[in-house]
């Protein structure tokens, strides 16, 4: 596992966005794991930009969600569908067709849950997934004591969660949906690049523990330290708790150039 420090958001957003653009140099057709939350926008933004100014070819790019709210009608505003169309496949310019997701209205979840990880594998499998990390340690929606070898099905929000999101949903709590389908742990190990990126000090204890803690289902972004290639982008805050900040400082200023993110 690799830890990158950064002085803010920003430059995290700019550092991972350039990985993408590089990574879409080496293959065009590339499928990009997205999140959703607040943590990402920065990388999409600077994403855009890269592409705006011709640095990043987004035409061929394949894009495919990460998880999702049960419930919500379709089109609601705060469905990650409409959110990524909104924050991501209407600036990046792609088409809905690059755009693969769970269907969180399906009448019939467990089948749509088992169609989305088959669908995933069918594609090639997630080049580079891009993560955030809940307060409580989750990433995708798999709460604490999730099955490290899950695969994408239905989870129940920790209270944690629900008040952390509420902000999306006019501060009420009650309106947040208790239910999500979620990539599992087992799927998101698929990928073949890891990128989790986590600012502000909320995020420092969770942090810690998914760098620095044992692995464990407890935390379950601890998983990534299984996976052969995982980047862990934090910003002076979030990397507030980590006790080896001194060597991942070291070890990034002395990075050979050629290894890229
Ligand atoms: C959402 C997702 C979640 C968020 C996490 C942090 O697609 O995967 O794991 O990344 O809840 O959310 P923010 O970034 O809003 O703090």
């Amino acid at each position: 596992m690799e830890v990158v420090i950064v002085p803010d958001a920003k430059a995290g957003g700019e550092l991972v966005a350039r990985g993408i653009a590089d990574l879409l140099r080496h293959k065009p057709h590339a499928l990009l794991g997205v999140a959703t939350g607040s943590t990402p926008l920065p990388v999409y933004e600077a994403l855009a930009a890269l592409a705006r100014t011709g640095r990043a070819d987004m035409s061929q790019v394949r894009i495919a969600q990460l998880d999702e709210y049960v419930g919500l009608p379709s089109g609601h505003p705060e469905s990650y569908r409409s959110v990524l169309l909104r924050e991501v496949v209407g600036p990046l310019g792609l088409s809905p067709e690059a755009f693969m997701g769970p269907d969180g209205t399906a009448v019939d979840l467990p089948t749509a849950c088992a169609a989305y990880d088959s669908a995933l594998a069918e594609a090639g499998g997630v080049d580079l997934q891009l993560l955030g990390i809940g307060t409580d340690g989750h990433i995708g929606f798999n709460e604490p004591c999730s099955s490290l070898a899950s695969r994408t099905r239905i989870k129940t929000l920790t209270q944690q969660t629900l008040a952390d999101n509420a902000r999306f949903f006019d501060g009420d709590v009650d309106q947040v949906p208790q239910h999500v389908i979620t990539q599992g742990i087992g799927t998101i190990l698929e990928a073949r690049h890891l990128v989790l990126l986590a600012t502000g000090k909320g995020k420092a204890e969770a942090v810690a523990s998914a760098v620095e803690g044992p692995v464990a289902a407890v935390c379950p972004a601890s998983a990534l330290q299984m996976h052969p290639h995982a980047t862990v982008v934090v910003d002076e805050a979030a990397a507030g708790g980590l006790r080896l900040a001194g060597y991942f400082r070291h070890a990034y200023a002395n990075k050979p150039e050629w290894q890229g993110l």
